[in-house]
C-alpha cells in the first residue's frame, strides 16, 4: 500500500515495500528525503520539478510520482537504442540489480539515474543463485530486461 505525500501541486507515492535503501533521493534531495525526521518525506524542501526529477532517479520504483504521464513535467519518448546486441552478464546470488529501461545510462546494461528526464524506469532484477542472463541493449525487447531476439528486427 502506498503512501501519498502532496504539495497541492504534485503528489509523490512511497512504498516502503520496494525499496533496496540505496539512498538516492536521501543524497540527492537531503531537504526533501530525511531518514531521521517523521515524516521523512517534506514536499516543501525543494521545487515540484527537482522534486520530480530526483524521485525518477528511485532505482527500485519505492519512490514514484502519481500520474507520472500526465504531470507537466512528463516526456514521451521512446527508449534509446543502447546496442544493437544483448549483453551477457554474470549475476551474482542475493545481489539487486537495476536495469536500464530508457537507453540513456552511461554504464550499460544498468541505471546511472539518467533516465530522471524520461518516462522510464529501470528493472529491478534480483537471483537467488549465481547465473548468466543475457540483457537486451536495444530496449525494445517483448521480455525486458531480458533480451527475446527483437534487436534482430531493428533496422538502421
Ligand atoms: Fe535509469 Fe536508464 S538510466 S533506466
Ligand atoms: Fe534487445 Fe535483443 S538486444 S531484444
Amino acid at each position: 500500500m502506498a503512501k501519498e505525500y502532496t504539495n497541492g501541486d504534485i503528489t509523490i507515492l512511497w512504498q516502503a515495500d520496494k525499496c533496496i535503501h540505496s539512498e538516492i533521493c536521501i543524497k540527492g534531495l537531503p531537504r526533501v528525503f530525511d531518514n531521521s525526521k517523521r515524516p521523512w518525506i517534506d514536499l516543501k524542501g525543494a521545487s515540484s520539478r527537482d522534486i520530480v526529477n530526483q524521485v525518477r532517479k528511485c532505482p527500485s520504483g519505492a519512490l514514484a510520482v502519481k500520474d507520472d504521464k500526465t504531470t507537466k513535467f512528463s516526456s514521451m519518448e521512446n527508449a534509446t537504442i543502447a546496442g544493437t546486441k544483448p549483453v551477457m552478464v554474470d549475476l551474482e546470488a542475493g545481489k539487486t540489480y537495476a536495469w536500464c529501461a530508457c537507453g540513456k545510462s552511461s554504464n550499460q546494461p544498468w541505471c546511472d539515474g539518467s533516465h530522471q528526464t524520461t518516462q522510464f524506469r529501470p528493472l529491478i532484477i534480483k537471483t537467488m543463485e549465481p547465473s548468466k542472463a543475457s540483457l537486451c541493449m536495444c530496449k525494445q525487447s517483448g521480455s525486458r530486461p531480458y533480451c527475446d531476439g527483437t534487436h534482430n528486427k531493428l533496422t538502421s
